[in-house]
C-alpha cells in the first residue's frame, strides 16, 4: 500500500465520520448516519492494518508481522465482544455501556503512550532506540496519557454510578464529598502538569509514571462529587476527554486519522455536553473541573415525601378523558422505556387519532438515561417523526392543550425546576405539562424519579394519577378506547 493511498483511504474514512456525525443529528437520517460510521470504521482500520505492514518493511522492524497477528486476535475479540454487548444491551442500561466503551478508548490511549515512551522506535517517533522522544512528541504523550487515563477511571466510576449494583461507596449515586476535596483535586492537578512539564523538558520517566498514576488518582477524584443526576453530562464529558486523548496520541504517532476522529469525538462530547448542560441547568465550567451536583440544601429525598393525597383514577377513567379531547400531549420518560410500552403507546395514538384527537409528543432532552433516548424509543415504535416536537417546539402549546398524558416521566415535568430556587433542579427548564387543562400521570407509585425529588405536579387538582406499570396502563386504555 503506498503512502497515497493510505492518506486517501484515511480522508475517505474521515468524510464517513464527519456524514456519520450528520447523519445521527436527525432520527429520520440515523441509521444512515451509523452506516456511515461503520464504513469509516472498517476504513480506517483496514488502513491501519497496510499501514503497519508498510511501516514494518520501511524501518525493518523487527516483528512487525508477527506484531500483526496480536492486532488481528485484538480485533476478533474485540469486535466479537463488542457486538455481543452491543446486541445484548437494554436500551435502558445504554449509558453504562458507553461509559466503559470511553473507559476501554482511554485506556487504550495510556497503553499506547506507554509503549511510545519505553519503544519510541518500534512507533517510528525516533528513527533509533538511543535516540530521545523530541520534546514536542513528549508534551503529547504526556497530555494522551494524563488525559487518557482520567477517562479510564473517571469513566469506571460513572459506569458504577449509572449501574447501581454496586454496593461499594464509590459507585453509589449519592455524592461523595469530603473536607478539602477541591485542595485536594488542584493539588494533584498541579502535581500533574508540573511532573508532565517535567517530563516534556527532560524526557524524566519516573515523571512520566508518576504523572499516569496521578491522573488515575484525579480521575476517581472529580467525578466521585458528582450526583447521580448528572451522570448523563459526566459520560458526554468523559466522550470528549477519549477523543482528545486519542487525538493526542494520533499527533504523538503521527496518525491523521487517529487525529481526526479523536477531534471529532472530543469536540462532538463537548458540544453535547454543552447542550445537556443547558438542558439540565449547569454551568460547563463547572462539569469540567468536577465537584458538582450535591447541594447541602437538596430538596426532599426519595422516600421522604409527605404522605399528601393525590387524585387517582383508572385506565378507563383515562381514556374517556383522552377520547374526549380535542389536543392531547403525550410526554414519555424513563418510566416509558422501562415498561417497554412504546408499541402500546404507538397503538393508543393511533386509535385517538382515527377519532380526530390531535396527538403530539413532548421530548425532553435529558428525559430517559441518553440523549435521544426518547427519540430511538419512539422510533423504535415507528412513530410519525412529524408528530414528535423537541421541548422547546412544544413548550408554548401545553397552556392550550386539553389533556397532557405523562408516561413514566418524573424530572423533567416536575415543576419545582420552575418554581422552587432551592430545589436541586431549579434552572433545569422543563416541559410545562402543569399548563394543561388536565394532566393524567402515570406511573407505579408514588416514588420519585432520577433526581430523588417529590413532584408538585401529581398534588394538583387538574392532575389524575393513573397508578400501575406503563404497559399494563396502556393497553388497558387501548381496549377501553375500543
Ligand atoms: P425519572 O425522573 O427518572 O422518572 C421516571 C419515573 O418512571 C419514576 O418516577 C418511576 O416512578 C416511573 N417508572 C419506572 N418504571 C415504570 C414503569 N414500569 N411503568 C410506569 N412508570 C414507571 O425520568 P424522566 O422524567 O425521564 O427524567 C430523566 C431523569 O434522568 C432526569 O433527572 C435526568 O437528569 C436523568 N438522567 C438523564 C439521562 C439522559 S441523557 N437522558 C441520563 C442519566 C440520567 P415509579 O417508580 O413510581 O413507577
Amino acid at each position: 500500500m503506498s503512502m497515497n493511498l493510505i492518506t486517501l483511504l484515511y480522508l475517505l474514512a474521515s468524510v464517513c465520520f464527519i456524514q456519520a456525525l450528520k447523519g445521527l443529528s436527525h432520527p429520520t437520517t440515523s441509521r444512515r448516519g451509523n452506516l456511515f460510521g461503520m464504513l469509516g470504521m472498517t476504513l480506517a482500520v483496514f488502513t491501519t492494518v497496510g499501514l503497519i505492514l508498510k511501516l514494518g518493511a520501511q524501518f525493518s522492524v523487527q516483528g512487525a508481522t508477527a506484531g500483526l497477528g496480536y492486532v488481528v486476535v485484538g480485533l476478533l475479540v474485540g469486535g466479537t465482544a463488542g457486538s455481543v454487548m452491543a446486541k445484548r444491551v437494554e436500551m435502558t442500561k445504554m449509558p453504562e455501556l458507553v461509559a466503559f466503551m470511553h473507559s476501554m478508548i482511554g485506556l487504550a490511549a495510556v497503553f499506547i503512550a506507554i509503549a511510545a515512551v519505553v519503544e519510541p522506535q518500534s512507533l517510528g517517533i525516533v528513527a533509533r532506540m538511543a535516540d530521545p522522544i523530541p520534546a514536542g512528541n513528549r508534551l503529547e504523550l504526556f497530555l494522551g496519557a494524563a488525559i487518557g487515563a482520567i477517562t479510564f477511571s473517571g469513566s469506571v466510576i460513572a459506569f458504577g454510578k449509572l449501574s447501581g449494583k454496586y454496593k461499594f461507596r464509590l459507585f453509589q449515586g449519592a455524592p461523595v464529598q469530603f473536607t478539602g476535596q477541591h485542595v485536594l483535586n488542584l493539588l494533584v492537578g498541579l502535581a500533574i502538569v508540573g511532573l508532565g512539564l517535567l517530563f516534556t523538558f527532560t524526557g524524566h520517566i519516573g515523571a512520566f509514571a508518576l504523572l499516569v498514576a496521578l491522573a488515575f488518582v484525579i480521575g476517581v477524584l472529580i467525578i466521585i462529587p458528582i450526583g447521580g443526576a448528572d451522570m448523563p453530562v459526566v459520560v458526554s464529558m468523559l466522550n470528549s476527554y477519549s477523543g482528545w486523548a486519542a487525538a493526542g496520541i494520533g499527533f504523538s504517532l503521527n496518525n491523521s486519522m487517529l487525529i481526526v476522529a479523536g477531534s471529532l469525538v472530543g469536540s462532538s462530547g463537548a458540544i453535547l455536553s454543552y447542550i445537556m448542560c443547558k438542558a439540565m441547568n449547569r454551568s460547563f465550567f463547572n462539569v469540567i473541573l468536577g465537584g458538582f451536583g450535591a447541594h447541602a440544601d437538596a430538596g426532599p429525598a426519595a422516600g421522604s415525601q409527605e404522605q399528601r393525597p393525590v387524585k387517582s383514577g383508572s385506565s378507563d377513567d383515562a381514556a374517556f378523558l383522552l377520547t374526549n379531547a380535542d389536543t392531547v400531549i403525550i410526554v414519555p420518560g424513563y418510566g416509558l422505556a422501562v415498561a417497554r410500552a412504546q408499541h402500546a403507546l404507538m397503538e393508543l395514538a393511533e386509535k385517538l387519532t382515527h377519532r380526530g384527537v390531535t396527538v403530539k409528543y413532548a421530548i425532553h432532552p435529558v428525559a430517559g438515561r441518553m440523549p435521544g433516548h426518547m427519540n430511538v424509543l419512539l422510533a423504535e415504535a415507528e412513530v410519525p417523526y412529524e408528530q414528535v416536537f423537541e421541548m422547546e417546539d412544544i413548550n408554548a402549546e401545553f397552556g392550550q392543550t386539553d389533556v397532557v398524558l405523562v408516561l413514566g416521566a418524573n424530572d423533567v415535568v416536575n415543576p419545582a425546576a420552575k418554581n422552587d430556587p432551592k430545589s436541586p433542579i431549579a434552572g433545569m427548564p422543563i416541559l410545562e405539562a402543569f399548563k394543561a387543562r388536565t394532566v393524567i400521570v402515570n406511573k407505579r407509585s408514588m416514588a420519585s424519579g432520577y433526581a430523588g425529588l417529590d413532584n408538585e405536579l401529581f398534588y394538583l387538582d387538574k392532575t389524575m394519577m393513573v397508578f400501575g406499570d406503563a404497559k399494563k396502563v396502556i393497553e388497558d386504555m387501548v381496549k377501553a378506547v375500543d
